[in-house]
């Protein structure tokens, strides 16, 4: 990994990859390819994590790794030292992407204090990149206006082909930010879709293949979970596959404002 903004297009979601056997099927991503880990402060992968990239004999460069801090972390006197622990558990001097994981439900936490502790680990050289997760528009404005117009490296919110959010994607070209698509693939509930389907078996490949390559054609980042070599196999392959103009308009007719993940503590979401 060199020092500059890019982040690798697919990586693998690491919830649910605890125990040994979340090890395993880390350790068999990387041996097809993948080269981008996503975990977070709760999800009790940040070891397994570190295990991997330890055992995979790569070098710390050629491996990109994000973690997220919670929500229960922002406040000021829980932020830095939070980070430091899953600097120590993961076993790195830095990770590649720190993420606010959800903005502070009701404002609990001033939005300035934690995008200003965000920035402030970037600076110590805990995070060689920063960004954030579940923000609607309105604060990533508000993070723009203190942090500056390209501090953020992305914003990691949930899409898929029936969520394809069309406001904050507008938004996000506009001022040049990347999205990354958390539950790219509806978490398996796209399998069976009668359009991708079609489009699958056109390019002789898996629907989830499909499904991905649509969502990096539109210039998203996905990371995709599995525990099963095969599917880890057959999401890799979205890297392959190349959609016609015509495949990309029948996939965004698929757009169905349909939402997974709405907790209590979601902002007003813009789609
Ligand atoms: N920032 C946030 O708030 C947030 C929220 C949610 C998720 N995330 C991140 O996004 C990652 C991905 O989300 P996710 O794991 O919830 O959902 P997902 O990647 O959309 O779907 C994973 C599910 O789909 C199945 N699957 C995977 N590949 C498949 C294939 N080729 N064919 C059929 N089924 C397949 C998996 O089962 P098998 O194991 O059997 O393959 C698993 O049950 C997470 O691991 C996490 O890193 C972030």
């Amino acid at each position: 990994m060199t020092s500059d903004k890019s982040i690798p297009q697919l990586g693998l979601g690491t919830y649910g990859r605890t125990g040994s056997e979340g090890i395993a099927a880390m350790l068999e991503a990387i041996e097809i390819g993948y080269r981008h880990l996503d975990t977070a402060q709760t999800y009790n992968t940040e070891a397994n994590v570190g295990e991997v990239m330890r055992r995979s004999g790569l070098p710390r460069r050629d491996l990109f790794v994000t973690t997220k801090v919670a929500d229960y972390n922002l406040d000021r006197t829980k932020f830095m030292p939070s980070v430091r622990k899953s600097l120590e558990t993961i076993g790195v001097d830095q990770v590649d992407l720190l993420l606010i994981h959800w903005p502070s439900f009701g404002g609990v936490v001033p939005l300035e204090e934690y995008v200003t502790a965000l920035a402030e680990a970037q600076q110590q050289g805990y995070a060689r990149l920063i960004g954030v997760s579940n923000f609607p528009i309105a604060l990533l404005e508000k993070t723009r206006a203190l942090l500056g117009n390209d501090a953020i490296a992305t914003n990691q919110v949930e899409i898929h082909p029936y969520l394809q959010a069309p406001n904050l994607g507008d938004y996000a070209r506009k001022i040049g930010l990347q999205l990354t698509a958390y539950q790219p693939l509806a978490k398996g509930e796209i399998s069976g879709d009668v359009t991708l389907e079609r489009i699958a078996a056109a390019h002789d490949c898996p629907v989830s293949a499909a499904a991905l390559a649509f969502l990096m054609a539109e210039g998203h980042i996905v990371i995709p979970a599995s525990g099963s070599p095969a599917n880890l196999r057959g999401n890799f392959k979205g890297l392959e596959v190349r959609l016609s103009d015509q495949e990309m308009t029948d996939i965004r007719r698929l757009d169905r404002g349909y939402r997974r993940i709405n907790p209590d503590k979601s902002p007003a979401w813009d789609d």
